[in-house]
């Protein structure tokens, strides 16, 4: 078969491993595989280049992804599913494997039911992919934001400050809730659960008043606030830019610099915010993440073999399974609210 491999969406450490693993595999399995540039954005124009053992090799732990990547949503253009029917008889392409989020694999899903072989191989940093306990990125991007919050706990304390560190997450917390349990957070805030300020100023209150004298305060971007006065009761979420991008989202950040300010004016105590931002998207990926960019890799190969379309690797347990596309789409895997209660005891 000639295979087709693209990553969409934000990209993150690990897709060069998945890459290199699908390769190797289908090479060695007899088929021939081409690399489609962009995501989605290649295969609406036949944006395609051959892989071989030579263009992937030492791409283990580089980050990044050397397909590139895009937000670009077919669906949004006139014609989009049609160009990529037309692209793929031209290109003589049997199979996508497409490396995305959510957002990547409902495309790939829409076009699995338009009658393209597809199989699915789960990233984003921000692990809220259904049907897997883990995708491509995110033990980096906590190993790096828990680092971060390390290096930030000895400076708070030297200048008595509340630190808040802003970490990427949209719509869910996972990496507030992983990097803010490991790297011993006073305060967690994440999206799931729209936190009222007062509430976390009297947290802090508290911990000053048994004699601490620094706080440590994780937020991630989607987090929602409330306010007394605001009759939305699912709180407000801070953006940088209400552009959006062809999956309808807008540009989150700033929510960290929000929540310093407050409590400052609030508690009289100095406070700064540190926003992560990209950097927990870039750089080399954790064992942890080239193994299980490995395995999927692999498995994404073994499941082309078997002829299995329409479905994603994943990670259940320590096994790694398939699950149907339809069974991840439409909604996304909110955080463990028994993970978050763990966090809670460290509260204050
Ligand atoms: O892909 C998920 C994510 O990491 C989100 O947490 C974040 O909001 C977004 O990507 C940022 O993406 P961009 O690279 O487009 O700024």
């Amino acid at each position: 078969m000639r295979i087709g491999i693209l990553t969409g969406g934000g990209d993150c450490p690990g897709l060069n491993a998945a890459i290199r693993a699908v390769v190797r595999k289908a090479l060695a399995s007899g088929h021939e595989i081409v690399g489609i540039r962009n995501g989605w954005k290649g295969l609406m124009s036949l944006d395609t280049f051959p892989l071989d053992l030579n263009n992937i090799s030492g791409i283990l732990p580089r980050g990044g992804t050397i397909l590139g990547t895009s937000r670009t949503n077919p669906y949004k253009h006139p014609d989009g599913e049609k160009k990529i029917l037309e692209n793929l008889e031209n290109g003589k392409i049997d199979v996508i494997v497409a490396i995305g989020g959510e957002d990547t694999l409902s495309v790939a899903y829409k076009l699995h039911k338009a009658g393209v072989n597809v199989v699915g191989i789960p990233k984003t940093i921000d692990n809220d992919v259904r049907g897997t306990d883990y995708s491509i990125g995110f033990d980096t991007a906590v190993n790096i934001a828990m680092e971060a919050i390390d290096r930030v706990h000895t400076t708070a304390e030297s200048h008595n400050r509340v630190a808040v560190v802003e970490v990427m997450g949209r719509h869910t917390g996972w990496i507030a809730l992983y990097s803010g349990l490991a790297g011993g957070a006073d305060v967690i805030l994440i999206p799931e659960k729209p936190f009222d300020i007062d509430q976390v100023c009297k947290i802090i209150e508290k911990r000053h008043a048994r004699g601490k004298n620094f706080s440590i305060v994780v937020v991630a971007e989607g987090a929602k606030f409330k306010v007394e006065e605001q009759v939305d009761k699912d709180g407000t979420l801070i953006v940088q830019d209400l552009r959006v991008d062809e999956f309808g989202h807008v540009r989150l950040g700033g929510i960290g610099n929000l929540v310093a300010d407050q409590i400052e004016k609030r508690t009289g105590m100095e406070a700064r915010a540190t926003i992560l931002g990209h950097i927990q998207r870039g750089g080399s990926p954790t064992a942890f993440d080239r193994i299980l960019a490995t395995r999927f890799g692999v498995k994404a190969v073994e499941l082309i073999n078997e002829r299995k379309f329409g479905v994603m690797t994943a990670l259940q347990g320590s096994d790694i399974v398939e699950v149907e596309l339809y069974e991840v789409v439409g909604g996304l895997k909110t955080v463990n609210p028994e993970l978050f209660e763990i966090a809670e005891v460290f509260f204050g």
